[in-house]
């Protein structure tokens, strides 16, 4: 028995389960432990028929922590916020000064900062590492984001940078993101990103299916296709795969027959929290949480589509003649120019949050660890990699050259997508609300000027002029009278 092994991890769900056997398939002998004991069999089983990995169970958790070489790190998997305190209480006891836990889950950055502080004063090292990927990449190459205690990064960066997925052109997709939570923060924005893409492409399929009139085998071979090109990801190969799938329990394709009720468990909703608090507009994911939100209410929608139907208003207001090849191509642009959009906008809150705090987060590297493993992994995270590469304090992706000329070669497609999908009554919110971000960001002048004149008029909260520094305040309520008489 390889004991002390070099790493331990504690929470043996799928993720927990998948990650220690990719650890062991790497060549790191790995102790297991979970509060229900079968997971500890099953997983060791599991390790066996996989190749006989080496994978070491343990039934209770002082065995588990000994069994690990020292410095100990553990991993922990286990749901976010109070099962996180209580296995650190479990397995604390039992470790000592300079050993380091480490939480792969999706937590709240702010209970990593705390947890950092508490495992301080014990002598205890602490980091939050967001994984991404999903079961598949938990076994076979995830996308990592540890961020924390860079002391305790460098314990076991060698086991990282081999588990992580690998990209042939840009290495291991992990880095040592930052201090504090800013792993768990990171983590958090490719989740609110991945919120945005998925809205994104659900009214891509919308259109094409309730205007363009697109069968699943037609929106099968469309996603293929633009699988192979600009669009290219995981997303997008997953979508093409969906339509295939014939339902196994009646006629027709199983995707017409699952529920328009969408789940979620809470970092893309944190993720438009943050924008709020840090006042950096990020529309396109907020539409995305607003579309969650909506999709949840279906009784009272189903109750609203037979009000409005029974005034005469259908589920597609305009029943026109589209030219499906060219409905395909502009989609295909308006989706790709909305995207740009919504990676801007997480891009931004990852700045401003790194400001705030200090982080001194790198975007470009960020894109770089974004290119296998995780779900947002895309072809395109390269060009925003360089983006970032060619001017670190870029201030917006649209401003760089390249995104910017992109930009302007898809808007009469995106524009025509948005007002053919306005017109049918099919709401594109994702879509329209990245084109009105891009319409305001690109703007010299906005009707602020208004807004601000009337906080003046009612609220004396004064304005700047655009000709002379200082801060004013008009009577405007008197002089407008003295105007009309
Ligand atoms: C990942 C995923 C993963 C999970 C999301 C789903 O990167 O592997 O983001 O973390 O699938 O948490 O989130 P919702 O349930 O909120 O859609």
């Amino acid at each position: 028995m390889a004991i002390p092994t070099r790493i331990g991890l504690a929470g043996l769900a799928v993720m927990g389960q998948n990650l220690a056997l990719n650890i062991a398939e790497k060549g790191f002998p790995i102790s297991v432990y979970n509060r229900t004991t079968s997971k500890v069999d099953e997983t060791v089983e599991r390790a066996k028929q996989e190749g006989n990995l080496p994978v070491y169970g343990f039934h209770d958790p002082e065995s588990f922590v000994r069994s690990i070489q020292k410095p100990r790190v553990i991993i922990m998997l286990v749901k976010a916020g109070p099962p996180v305190d209580q296995t650190i209480k479990t397995l604390s006891v039992y470790m000592e000064k300079g050993d380091c836990i480490i939480d792969g889950g999706n937590e709240w950055y702010e209970n990593t900062e705390r947890r950092e502080k508490a495992m301080a004063e014990l002598g205890l090292l602490y980091l939050g590492m967001g994984v991404s990927g999903g079961e598949e990449g938990a076994r076979h190459g995830p996308s990592l984001m540890p961020g924390g205690a860079f002391e305790a990064y460098k314990y076991i960066e060698d086991i990282l940078l081999k588990v992580a997925a690998q990209v042939s052109d840009s290495g291991p997709c992990v880095t040592y993101i930052g201090k504090g939570g800013s792993g768990n923060f990171v983590k958090m924005i490719h989740n609110g990103i991945e919120y945005g893409d998925m809205q994104l492409i659900a009214e891509a399929y919308d259109v094409l299916k309730s205007v363009g009139k697109l069968s699943n085998e037609e929106l099968h071979q469309v996603f293929s296709e633009w699988n192979k090109g600009e669009l290219l990801s995981f997303l997008i190969e997953i979508t093409a795969d969906i339509f295939l799938v014939k339902d196994d329990k009646g006629d027709g394709y199983l995707v017409d027959k699952v529920l328009d009720k969408t789940g979620m468990k809470g970092t893309g909703k944190w993720t438009v929290q943050q924008a709020a608090e840090l006042s950096v507009a990020a529309p396109t994911i907020a539409s995305s949480l607003d579309s969650r939100f909506l999709s949840g209410l279906k009784e009272e929608r189903v109750e609203a589509a037979k009000v409005f139907k029974s005034s005469g208003v259908s589920d597609i207001l305009v029943d026109q003649a589209v030219d499906k090849q060219k409905l395909i191509d502009d989609v295909r642009q308006a989706l790709y120019a909305s995207k740009i959009c919504s990676y801007a906008q997480g891009m931004n809150l990852i700045r401003a949050k790194s400001m705030e705090k200090g982080w001194d987060l790198e975007l470009g590297e960020l894109a770089r660890i974004w290119k296998g493993g995780c779900i947002i992994r895309a072809i395109f995270l390269d060009r925003i990699k360089k983006a970032y590469d060619r001017n670190p304090n870029l201030a917006n992706l649209l401003v760089d050259p390249e995104f910017a000329k992109e930009m302007i070669d898809r808007q009469s497609a995106w524009r025509r997508v948005v007002c053919l999908a306005i017109n049918s009554g099919v709401s594109t919110p994702g879509m329209s609300s990245s084109l009105a971000y891009f319409d305001t960001y690109r703007r010299g002048r906005l009707p602020a000027n208004l807004v601000q004149a009337q906080r003046d008029y009612f609220g004396a909260h004064t304005y700047e002029r655009i000709d002379v520094s200082g801060s004013f305040h008009t009577e405007w309520f008197k002089i407008s009278k003295q105007a009309k008489i």
